[in-house]
């Protein structure tokens, strides 16, 4: 029996995919790799892969699970496996430079963004920002290490103060800070390369903007709505420019983030290849079209099957 064999380091994030697969009848094998260790001079199990691996992992004390997926990435792959997600989306998935330079090469904009290596470079790229900037980690995610600055003093001080993180690869990056008319930004989920639906984030409570369940944080005040809502009928020609994006890159699942500015600049900043919807926002969507992990596990077995193998369903008793 072939496989669909999912990569991951975080069992709350997969424990929702798991129940698409067994709820299909789909064969499937979680391999976790939070640790672990293969025998590069055998070949990977049969089967096709799909990577989870997410650049948070050190928030879970998964420091080096990247870099260990990188490398089972490369043993699948060496192998003529099929891994969606692989090796260009771990690549992107672990460098915001990575991932702007790709979509400033598809020709879709980004906010201004110097990458800096040590303090005395952050401040000196700081200074080359005439209004507030933000500071974020190379390797980023959940919005974690995130930061507002209104001049260069202000980053100075941070650096001292409590909130400072250092960031996981060294690499600091100073960027634009997107004044949006209105605060919230947009995430378009793609799935098998195909759009699935945006997401309007409300970012009134700060920059953690994660959509699982898991990492729900308090909304503060209940009045004001919904954190995530989906769009209905959202249309945009950046649909489009991110179908193109993520076919050039190999890359089949992710949610991209954009904001808008006052000017109207739509401006692409972070590209989620270990996507996560929002239960809440699926459950209030009233539309039939499909929801995130259902579509998942679809396109799964759908590639399973592509792959050259059959018997795509077991039962349930297995
Ligand atoms: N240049 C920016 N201008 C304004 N807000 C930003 C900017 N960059 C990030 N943010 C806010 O911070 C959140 C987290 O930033 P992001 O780059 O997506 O980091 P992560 O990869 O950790 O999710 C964004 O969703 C957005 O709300
Ligand atoms: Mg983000």
């Amino acid at each position: 029996m072939s496989h669909i064999h999912v990569l991951f380091e975080n069992a709350e994030w997969s424990a929702p995919l798991e129940a698409e697969l067994v709820q299909r009848k789909l064969p499937y094998r979680l391999w976790d790799l939070s640790q672990g260790q293969f025998d590069l001079s055998t070949p990977p199990p049969e089967g096709i892969y799909y990577s989870r691996m997410s650049a948070s992992a050190h928030s879970r004390d998964h420091r080096f699970s990247p870099e260990y997926a990188d490398g089972m990435i490369q043993w699948l792959e060496g192998h003529g496996r099929r891994v969606i997600n692989g090796s260009r989306a771990i690549r992107l998935e672990l460098s915001k430079i990575a991932q702007y330079a790709a979509l400033q090469a598809a020709g879709i904009e980004t906010p201004r963004t110097c990458p800096a290596l040590g303090r005395a470079a952050a401040i000196a790229a700081g200074r080359s920002f005439s209004g507030p900037f933000i500071s974020k980690h190379n390797r980023g995610g959940k919005g974690l290490g995130v930061h507002l600055h209104d001049d260069v003093d202000a980053l100075d001080a941070w650096f001292d103060g409590p909130d400072y993180e250092a960031p996981v690869d060294g690499l600091l990056l100073i960027q634009e800070y997107i004044q949006a008319p209105e605060p919230i930004i947009h995430r378009l989920e793609f799935v098998g390369g195909e759009f699935l639906y945006a997401v309007r984030v409300d970012t009134r409570d700060g920059f953690q903007l994660c959509p699982a369940e898991a990492c729900a944080i308090d909304p503060g005040d209940n009045s004001r709505g919904p954190m995530f809502q989906i769009v209905e009928d959202f249309a945009s020609p950046l649909i489009e420019a991110f179908q193109k994006f993520l076919h050039a890159n190999q890359i089949q699942i992710a949610g991209i983030e954009f904001i808008m500015d006052g000017a109207g600049r739509a401006l692409t900043y972070d590209i989620n290849t270990n996507t996560n919807y929002n239960p809440d926002a699926e459950g209030r969507w009233t539309s039939g079209a499909p929801r995130g992990l259902p579509s998942v596990a679809a396109y799964l077995g759908r590639e399973l099957t592509a792959a050259g193998y059959s018997g795509g369903m077991v039962d349930a008793a297995q």
